[in-house]
């Protein structure tokens, strides 16, 4: 099975044509999409009319699901299946949720770089997000490929990162918007984690720099000399040409390899505009630090 494949962007990302995912792949069409997934780590698949069902199953295909979500107020979750993640400006009752909601300050989180569920010792590995309702304009979601960010540094750099390992927690992305109002049993569930700063890509036989805007310390580092140099990798990580701004339409599924890339979602009138996006998760399989870090 080969397939047909358009290029989003001159460096990774691509849509796929010819697939109706309301029909769960077979395992040699699974196989297709992993290894375009390994090659483009950004597939899109426009105008799936798939419902709650039909994307679980469609990620079950693919792989293990994340059995937990990173979220406050989990027991306020709109969607039926517990694994599916709410990615909306939606309250349990199909209302925009309030300005003031605690669930919306926390969600703002997206908008920084991240790479999801990195927080999590064994963190996600792809990301399969659904538009069901889209705003007239903006809520784009911005890709960028931390293979070529990798690349990109010089020797010395490199020779610097390879051996890091960063601590990731979500009381730590969610700190650098000033939000901090959690319950003890959310601090408690949010402890930081180690993952490795530079990661081997099996799939593609290349490194890339697993960073996250969840990112607070560097073990053995200074926080300030580990934080503004994660700031400085950031920032040279997203610059427009290895960026891909992904514009929504209704019933796209959009697939993301999270060992490979980092997204941040942009901002769109969210007080006024429902965005109805709904996320499955697959799981990595063991902690960044029991991966191999290179052939072998
Ligand atoms: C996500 C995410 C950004 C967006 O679904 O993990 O970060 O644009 N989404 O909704
Ligand atoms: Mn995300």
């Amino acid at each position: 099975m080969t397939l047909q494949l358009t290029p989003l962007h001159p460096l990774f990302a691509a849509e796929v044509h010819g697939l109706d995912l309301r029909i769960t792949p077979n395992p040699d069409t699974c196989n297709a999409i992993h290894r375009a997934m390994d090659r483009y780590a950004v597939l899109l698949f426009r105008d799936q009319r798939i419902d709650d069902d039909q994307q679980m199953d469609f990620g079950a295909a693919l792989g293990p699901l994340e059995e937990t979500l990173g979220i406050v107020d989990a027991h306020k979750h709109r969607l039926k299946h517990r694994q599916m993640a709410d990615i909306s400006n939606l309250d349990t009752d199909g209302h925009l949720l309030a300005d003031d909601d605690r669930r919306r300050m926390f969600n703002l989180g997206n908008r920084l770089w991240h790479s999801d569920s990195s927080f999590k010792l064994v963190p996600a590995l792809y990301s399969m997000l659904h538009a069901r309702l889209v705003p007239p304009e903006n809520g784009d979601t911005e890709f960028a490929d931390m293979r070529l960010a990798w690349e990109a540094l010089p020797n010395r750099t490199r020779e610097t990162l390879q051996p890091l390992v960063a601590e990731h927690s979500l009381l730590f992305s969610r700190a650098q918007l000033g939000f901090g109002d959690y319950t003890e049993a959310e601090r408690a569930q949010f402890a930081p984690v180690p993952q490795r700063l530079v990661r081997w890509h099996p799939g593609s036989q290349r490194h890339s720099l697993y960073l996250s805007a969840h990112i607070g310390r560097i073990q053995g580092w200074p926080n300030p000399e580990a934080l503004a140099l994660i700031r400085d990798l950031t920032e040279s990580a997203t610059q427009r040409p290895s960026v891909y701004a992904h514009r929504w339409q209704q019933f796209d599924l959009v697939i993301w390899d999270n060992r490979t890339t980092m997204h941040r979602g942009r901002p769109f009138e969210d007080k006024t505009h429902p965005r109805d996006m709904r996320r499955v998760t697959l799981t990595d399989h063991a902690p960044t630090l029991e991966q191999a870090q290179a052939a072998g």
